[in-house]
C-alpha cells in the first residue's frame, strides 16, 4: 500500500470497505501479529461487526486505516471476550462506547493517522452522547493512547501473542486530551468528512462544554503524585495544627525531621534569610553536593526539586518526535511528562511481579541505545527494588554517547545505609553513579535531598552529568533558582551525614516492622530497600482504591500505584515508612478496612 496521496476522507464503511476491513484484520492481527490463526478465506470477521460501525480514512477508494466503534445498544463489549464484566472497573450503560481495532496498515503508518481516527471516533462518540469510552490498547502502542487521554486501568489481557492493556477515559478527558494536540485537530478538520448523520468537526471541536461547576486549581492536568493529605489539612493553611493526627503515608517525605544543624540555623536565621536574595546560582550549596558526591564542581547543577530538573532538561533535550524507554512501573511524573507535556513516545520496558520487578541492566541499557533517552530510577518507584550499581556503570560503559541515560538516585542513600557496616565506605556495588556521569558523555543523575535528608518543603536537588552538558543546561536555569532558606538547610544537611546515617539506618528496621505487618494483615509485599513499601491485596479484599479511599477516612493516606504501571493491577499500594507512632496507625487502620465488614468494599 502506497502512502496517501488524495485527500484524505472520513466515511462509516459500507459493504466494499468493510470486505477491505476483513482482509487488512487478517493481515496485521493473524498474519503480522499472531494474534489469531490465519483462515483459508485470509478475511477475520466477528460477532460483533453487525453492530459495529466502522470508521474509515480513504485515500481514493483504498482503506487507510479504520477504527471501530461499538455502541451501548450493543449490550456488550469485544473486552467481554477476555474478562469477565465483573472485573471491568466500568459496566456497560446507557453511554459508554467501546472503541476497537484501531489500526493503520503498513504504508501509512508512522504519521498521525492513528491520532486521527482516534479524533474522529471521540467525535463521533460525543455526538452521539456518550460520556465514557473504554478499549484495549496494544502495549507497543500505550504512548498513543496515553496521548490521547486513554488510561490503563490495571487489568492486562493476552490474546495470541499480542499483550493489550484494558483503557478509559470519560469523553471529557479525551476531548481536554485533544485539546493539546493542534496537529491532530488541524488533520482532523483538513480531511473530507463524509460520516452520515454526523456534523463535520470544526477547528473548534475539542473545546470543552461550557460548565458552570468550579474546578480545584490545577488538579486537571498534572501527574498525580499523591498528597491528598493535604486536603485533610487545608491548602489554605488557616490552621497548621490541623498536621497532627494526619499520617501522609501516600508521598514518600522522611518520617524524621532534618538534622539539628538545620534547624539550628534556619530558626536563628529566619526573618533575614526570608528577605534576602540568596547567592543567584547556589554556589556554596554547588560545593556541597560537589564534596559529598565526590564530583567536580562544574558537574552539578541545583534545582529546587528533582521535579524542576526534569522539566528543565527534558524540555531542553526533547521533541514531541524524541524516543524513551521507561521501565514499567515507575515514578509516574517520568511517563507524565514525556507524554502528556512533551508528547514524545515512550516504550516500556515491563518489569514482573514474579521477579520482584528486579531490572536487568546489561539488558535494559542494551535496549536504551536505540533511544534517545532512558530513565531509571534506582532503588525504584513505587516497587522500592534497587539495581545493583556496579552493575549498571558496567552495562553503561558500553552506551552509545548519542543514547542520554538519566538515572534517578532519589533514595539511594536509604538503599546504602541499610547495608552499610558503620565507619566503612559504602560498598562498590551500591556506590551512587553520579561520579560515572560526571565523566561521561551522556550519562546524567539526578538526586532530590527532598526524601532522604527531609527536605521535601524546601525542594532542593542536583542533577550531575558531563559538565559541558551541565553547563549548557544551567544557561537555561533561571537565578535564584534554589532559596536562601533552601541553600542554607541543604548546606547543613550535608555538612552532617551522620545523623541521616543512623535515620536512614532506623529506616530500615522501621521498614522491616512495617513489612512483617503488612504481611500479617495478608498483603504480599515487595522487599523493598527504601523507605517505602509496594504492596499486593489479596485478591479476595478490597482494591487499592477502596483501601485508600477507606483509610483516608481515618485520616491515613496511604497510594493506589495502579497508574503508576500498566502491570501493577489493581491491587498494589504502595506505603511510606512512617516512626512507631505512625506504623501502628497504618497498621490499625488496614486492619479496621479489611476486617470492616459493615461497609462492603465500594465498586469502582
Ligand atoms: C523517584 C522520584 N524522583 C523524584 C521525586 C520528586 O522529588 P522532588 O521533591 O525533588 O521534586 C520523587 C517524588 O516522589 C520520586 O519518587
Amino acid at each position: 500500500m502506497g502512502p496517501v496521496t488524495a485527500p484524505l476522507r472520513l466515511a462509516l464503511a459500507g459493504p466494499a470497505e468493510r470486505e477491505q476491513i476483513y482482509r487488512l484484520r487478517h493481515a496485521i492481527y493473524a498474519v503480522e501479529l499472531g494474534q489469531h490463526r490465519p483462515t483459508p478465506e485470509g478475511r477475520l470477521t466477528d460477532a460483533l461487526d453487525p453492530t459495529n460501525d466502522y470508521l474509515v480514512a480513504l485515500n481514493g477508494s483504498t482503506v487507510v486505516g479504520f477504527v471501530s466503534i461499538t455502541p451501548p445498544s450493543a449490550g456488550r463489549w469485544s473486552l467481554e471476550k477476555y474478562l469477565d464484566r465483573d472485573r471491568l472497573p466500568i459496566r456497560p450503560g446507557e453511554s459508554v462506547f467501546e472503541i476497537r481495532l484501531l489500526t493503520v496498515p503498513g504504508g501509512a503508518r508512522g504519521g498521525r493517522m492513528a491520532a486521527v481516527l482516534m479524533a474522529a471516533a471521540l467525535h463521533r462518540v460525543r455526538v452521539a452522547g456518550g460520556d465514557r469510552v473504554i478499549g484495549m490498547g496494544r502495549r507497543e502502542v500505550l504512548g498513543m493512547y496515553r496521548r490521547a487521554g486513554l488510561r490503563p486501568v490495571g487489568l492486562p489481557v493476552t490474546s495470541g501473542a499480542v499483550h493489550y492493556e484494558v483503557m478509559t477515559a470519560s469523553v471529557a478527558e479525551l476531548v481536554a486530551a485533544a485539546a493539546g494536540h493542534p496537529g491532530v485537530t488541524a488533520a482532523l478538520t483538513a480531511a473530507v468528512w463524509d460520516v452520515a448523520g454526523v456534523p463535520a468537526p470544526t477547528a473548534d471541536w475539542c473545546s470543552p462544554e461550557p460548565s458552570t461547576a468550579t474546578e480545584p486549581v490545577g488538579t486537571d492536568d498534572g501527574c498525580f503524585h499523591g498528597g491528598a493529605f493535604f486536603a485533610a489539612i487545608g491548602e489554605d493553611f488557616a490552621d497548621l495544627d490541623r498536621r497532627h493526627g494526619v499520617v501522609n503515608a501516600d508521598v514518600l517525605d522522611a518520617w524524621f525531621p532534618p538534622a539539628p544543624g538545620v534547624l539550628d540555623a534556619v530558626s536563628a536565621h529566619l526573618p533575614w534569610l526570608l528577605h534576602t536574595s540568596p547567592p543567584t546560582g547556589a554556589s556554596g550549596l554547588v560545593a556541597a553536593v560537589a564534596r559529598a558526591w565526590s564530583v567536580p564542581p562544574a558537574a552539578v547543577l541545583p534545582g529546587a526539586g528533582s521535579s524542576a530538573l526534569i522539566y528543565l532538561a527534558f524540555g531542553r533535550w526533547l521533541t514531541a518526535a524524541s524516543r524513551v524507554l521507561l521501565p514499567d512501573p515507575s515514578y509516574g511524573e517520568y511517563a507524565h511528562v514525556l507524554e502528556r507535556v512533551i508528547g514524545c513516545q515512550v516504550d516500556r520496558y515491563p518489569l514482573h511481579r514474579n521477579d520482584c520487578y528486579d531490572l536487568d541492566a546489561a539488558d535494559f541499557v542494551r535496549r536504551a541505545a536505540r533511544y534517545d533517552l532512558a530513565v531509571l530510577v534506582n532503588p525504584n518507584s513505587p516497587t522500592g527494588r534497587l539495581v545493583d550499581t556496579a552493575e549498571l556503570r558496567t552495562a553503561l560503559a558500553e552506551l552509545p554517547a548519542s543514547t542520554r541515560i538519566w538515572i534517578d538516585e532519589t533514595y539511594l542513600r536509604y538503599a546504602q545505609a541499610a547495608d552499610a557496616t558503620p565507619g566503612l565506605p559504602v560498598a562498590h556495588h551500591l556506590g551512587s553513579v553520579a561520579p560515572f556521569a560526571a565523566a561521561s558523555s551522556s550519562v546524567f543523575v539526578v538526586t532530590s535531598l527532598s526524601k532522604a535528608y527531609a527536605l521535601s518543603g524546601a525542594r532542593v536537588a542536583h542533577l550531575v552529568g558531563p559538565p559541558e552538558a551541565i553547563a549548557e543546561l544551567r544557561r537555561w536555569s533561571p537565578p535564584w533558582a534554589v532559596g536562601l532558606p533552601t541553600q542554607v538547610a541543604a548546606v547543613r544537611a550535608l555538612e552532617d551525614p551522620d545523623y541521616y546515617q543512623r535515620r536512614w539506618q532506623r529506616t530500615a528496621v522501621l521498614r522491616h516492622r512495617l513489612a512483617d505487618g503488612l504481611t500479617a494483615l495478608g498483603l504480599d509485599v515487595v522487599p523493598g530497600v527504601a523507605n517505602f513499601l509496594l504492596a499486593h491485596l489479596p485478591s479476595s479484599g478490597p482494591t487499592a482504591a477502596d483501601l485508600v479511599s477507606r483509610a483516608a477516612a481515618h485520616r491515613v493516606f496511604l497510594r493506589d500505584v495502579t497508574s503508576m504501571g500498566t502491570v501493577l493491577g489493581e491491587r498494589a499500594v504502595r506505603v511510606a515508612v512512617k516512626d512507631e507512632d505512625g506504623l501502628a496507625r497504618i497498621l490499625s487502620v488496614v486492619q479496621t478496612v479489611f476486617t470492616d465488614r459493615e461497609t462492603p468494599a465500594r465498586r469502582r
